[in-house]
């Protein structure tokens, strides 16, 4: 049986699902159920300054896919609305009880040496692992100088973490938003700051959708609406691509990395893993289906590292990484064809007018005697684009094969086609 315990940037967990610091941490009552359940750690909803913020109603709203499936989720919630006082005792209480499991605190405090010299101390005696520096949320807190703000300005991200690895013994992790250009800018920066980790990503800026009725985007409070942070599976791929390129990065390789974004099953989680998450994290599927979604993530992850021989999480962390390249090291030469199974081909029609209309005219429709429909790939003129696989209803019917055309490797670089010359490394 495979081995799901992971140390951390020095933070051990019984198993690599944490829950992100969301509404699902924000209370001793949700952790213990949480921890009940088989999470192996949780980041506590972000800690900031007394008086507590304080939230509006209402608060979330989604993009909705055709079957009313949530694709993506929207909030325009704050940091939590309680006090100091409450959070650090529940924190010291649920610690003392759940000691094997990863306790994380997340914090956000102004650009403020001594906000950060006076928090740092009473968030160690509570006996938590570690730190979560949330520099990354996206709405309210910016316009106070904290969250986004700071996680778009490199200087500002090492200048905090240094004072945190200089006012706590704490293993820190700097929390990143999406919303900027480079993420490797905010990334190195950490790491220069002495960062024991990043974490990535927190929500993206956005408007869910309007209401024409209205004329209010959603969620509307009192008439009148702002941008909220996204997330959920539809963010998958991005933090997907930002996780790849701090894992790629020569500058922060190595970087202890706990993926976050849309994480919605074991598969979504070895995925992260296997670019370079040694941890992931989970708010949106636990909000919408509740936390025991942590069974499926714990028992699919174990079965499938059984099946591939995987012993430990750390045994294939990383692995798609060296995989992962710029476009300009891609094969030139390799083609690959798409076919499809006529035994599984409902005759539905949709790869055809795919092809047809926007890709590269390579479907033959024929006409039986029987008036059936029938689809055929022409092949010398398919580009291998995976369109018509991708709007096939039937899985497996398209399939892409490699063809074999006895060219050798050959990259933009080295390819002749190539009108600038571009030196060979
Ligand atoms: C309602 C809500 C509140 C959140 N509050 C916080 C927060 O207080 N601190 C923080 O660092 N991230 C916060 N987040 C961001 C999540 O921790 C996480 O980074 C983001 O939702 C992406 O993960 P997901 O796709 O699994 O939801 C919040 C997200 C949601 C949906
Ligand atoms: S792979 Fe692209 S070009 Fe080839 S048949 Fe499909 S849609 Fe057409
Ligand atoms: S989309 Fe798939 S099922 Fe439909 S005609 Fe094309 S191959 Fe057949």
């Amino acid at each position: 049986m495979a081995d799901l315990s992971i140390n951390f940037a020095g933070i051990k967990a019984p198993n690599p699902f944490w829950l992100a610091s969301a509404p699902p941490t924000d209370k001793a009552y949700n952790v213990v159920r949480a921890f009940e359940v088989g999470w192996g750690g949780v980041v506590w909803k972000t800690l900031g300054e007394d008086p507590p913020a304080v939230n509006v109603s209402s608060r979330y709203s989604a993009h909705y896919g055709k079957n009313r499936e949530v694709l993506g989720f929207n909030n325009i919630e704050l940091i939590t609305d309680r006090t100091l006082e409450i959070n650090l005792r529940e924190i010291t209480q649920v610690k003392k009880d759940w000691p094997d499991r990863a306790m994380i605190v997340s914090l956000m405090f102004p650009c403020e040496e001594a906000a950060w010299r006076s928090i740092l101390p009473l968030v160690e005696s509570t006996g938590a692992d570690g730190i979560e520096l949330n520099f990354g949320c996206p709405h309210g807190m910016p316009e106070r100088g904290m969250g986004a703000a700071v996680g778009q300005v490199p200087e500002y991200v090492e200048k905090i973490t240094r004072w945190c690895k200089q006012y706590s013994r704490l293993p820190v992790i700097v929390k990143l938003t999406p919303n900027i250009t480079d993420i490797r800018q905010p990334a190195r920066a950490a790491k220069n700051g002495g960062a024991d980790a990043v974490s990535l990503i927190n929500t993206i800026n956005s408007i869910t959708s309007i209401d024409l009725d209205s004329m209010v985007a959603r969620p509307i409070v009192g008439g009148r609406s702002t941008h909220g942070g996204y997330c959920g599976s539809a963010v998958k791929p991005i933090a997907l691509n930002m996780v790849a390129e701090i894992a790629r990065d020569p500058a922060t390789q190595g970087l202890p990395i706990s993926g976050i974004g849309g994480i919605s099953n074991w598969r979504d989680a070895a995925e992260f893993i296997a670019l370079g998450a040694g941890s992931v994290q989970v708010c949106t599927a636990a909000m919408l289906h509740g936390f025991r979604i942590v069974e499926e993530m714990k028992d699919g992850l174990s079965r499938w590292m059984d099946e591939k021989g995987y012993a430990s999480v750390a045994d294939f962390c990383g692995k798609a990484i060296a995989n992962t390249t710029d476009w300009k090291y891609l094969d030139m030469n390799y083609q690959a064809i798409a076919q499809i199974d006529q035994d599984k081909c409902i005759g539905c029609g949709k790869c055809y007018i795919a092809c047809e209309d926007t890709s590269h005219q390579s479907i033959h429709q024929l006409i039986q005697d029987d008036g059936a429909r029938k689809y055929q790939i022409n092949e010398a003129e398919c580009v291998g684009c995976n369109l018509c696989e991708i709007t096939c209803p039937v899985a497996g019917c398209i399939t892409m094969l490699a063809q074999e055309n006895g060219k050798p490797y050959m990259n933009w670089t080295q390819d002749p086609r190539n009108p600038r010359a571009e030196v060979v490394t």
